[in-house]
């Protein structure tokens, strides 16, 4: 198999006409900062779209899931279970509101946390639960919420990896009390960075509006009289306006990830030197948002080492999220002390995922699938 010159990269994003159409209209009437129509149509499009009443437009993910833990006020040290194999966002929220996370590993085949997991950490310090689905397949969801509100435990449900998703024919982003999502450029849509939280509560929709903006005070005098210490998470019109064009194209790029995974997992999956996340569950089919392959404990090369050899083949990668109680910064702060993940610890160190951006062309995968099989045949 032949070396190609050119580079391919992690992720190409994929950009539309509409996308074009709603830039140029911000500069042509100066509407670039948080300000302007794009923001509002943005938050009711993607809600709409969601199946919720509320969105609040933010500046990225990790903004969304700060303000939505805050907005709870969850009491302080309360326990607040979240995924060991996740975004490190996912435990800086839970930390920066003085709330104590609590790890659940993931699952070998799904790569997510398995419901029976999640409900055997629940006690009565459990003020919340995290949900975050993992690489294009949902969490099993539906016993844990049943539990959790029984228990009146809040959920917040993480859907920035899943944007379109469907659990069990009901779209993700549509359970717990608040979901999170990311526009960041390697996600289903995006907004070159940026993220969303949706609610259908009123109070909690207002409280996370006011959390993003400073907590500024609705009077027109007393604008400057701050009520809560919030953050300056705005989203500008710009970000909202790649985002209304990119919502509209939202059933095109769907099917193009899926067809961008479904094409690796045809020429990849006999190779017996490595797992695939499932392709399908009883409840749902997977979205792939990344395409992550998982070494086998017989693989003759490292994970570091396979990816140096694909970057030799002019092939990008990345390394899996490391596994929470493994975090320098975490281990230095004292969590997670003595917390063996063992799956998830496994992943993190064996895992990594190939070029799956929507600009990705069909030759591409099929160069990086003979590079993957040839090195590890
Ligand atoms: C599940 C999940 N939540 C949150 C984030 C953070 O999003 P952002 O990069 O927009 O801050 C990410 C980023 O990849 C993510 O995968």
């Amino acid at each position: 198999m032949k070396k190609i010159n050119r580079f391919v990269p992690v992720n190409i994003p994929r950009l539309y006409r509409d996308e074009r159409k709603n830039i140029n209209e911000c500069l042509k009437t100066n509407w670039i900062s948080s300000e302007g129509k794009f923001v509002k149509e943005f938050e009711d499009k993607f809600s709409k779209y969601n199946k919720r009443k509320y969105g609040i437009a933010v500046s990225s993910g990790t903004a969304a899931l700060e303000v939505a833990v805050k907005s709870l006020n969850l009491q302080k040290n309360s326990e607040v279970i979240i995924p060991a194999f996740s975004i490190i966002s996912t435990a800086l929220c839970v930390i920066k509101s003085k709330l104590k996370p609590i790890l659940v590993d993931c699952d070998r085949e799904t790569w997510n946390v398995k419901p029976e997991d999640v409900i055997k950490k629940i006690n009565s310090k459990t003020s919340a639960i995290i949900i975050t689905h993992i690489y294009g397949l949902p969490v099993d969801l539906s016993k844990i919420i049943k539990i959790a509100k029984k228990n009146n435990i809040k959920i917040i449900e993480d859907a920035a990896e899943v944007i379109g998703l469907k659990y069990k024919n009901k779209i993700c982003g549509s359970f717990g009390d608040l979901s999170t999502f990311s526009f960041y450029a390697n996600k289903h849509i995006t907004t070159g960075e940026g993220g969303m939280v949706l609610t259908n509560d009123k109070n909690l929709y207002l409280k996370c509006r006011s959390l993003r903006n400073l907590s500024f005070s609705n009077s027109y005098f007393d604008r400057y009289n701050h009520d809560d210490i919030g953050w300056n998470y705005r989203m500008t019109n710009l970000q909202a306006a790649l985002g209304c064009g990119q919502l509209k194209n939202i059933n095109k790029i769907i099917k193009k990830k899926r067809e961008i995974g479904n094409m690796y997992y045809k020429y990849l999956k006999d190779n017996n030197s490595f797992i695939l996340q499932t392709n399908k569950t009883k409840y749902s089919k997977n979205i792939y948002w990344v395409f992550g392959i998982l070494l086998n404990k017989n693989s003759k090369y490292t994970r570091d080492e396979v990816m140096k050899k694909l970057l030799k083949y002019r092939i990008d990668t990345r390394p899996f999220f490391l596994s929470m109680n493994k975090q320098k910064i975490f281990k230095k702060l004292g969590y997670f002390k003595n917390k063996s993940m063992k799956n998830s610890e496994y992943i993190s160190k064996n895992g990594f995922y190939v070029p799956s951006g929507l600009g990705i062309s069909k030759s591409d995968i099929k160069y990086v699938c003979s590079v993957l099989n040839k090195i590890l045949d």
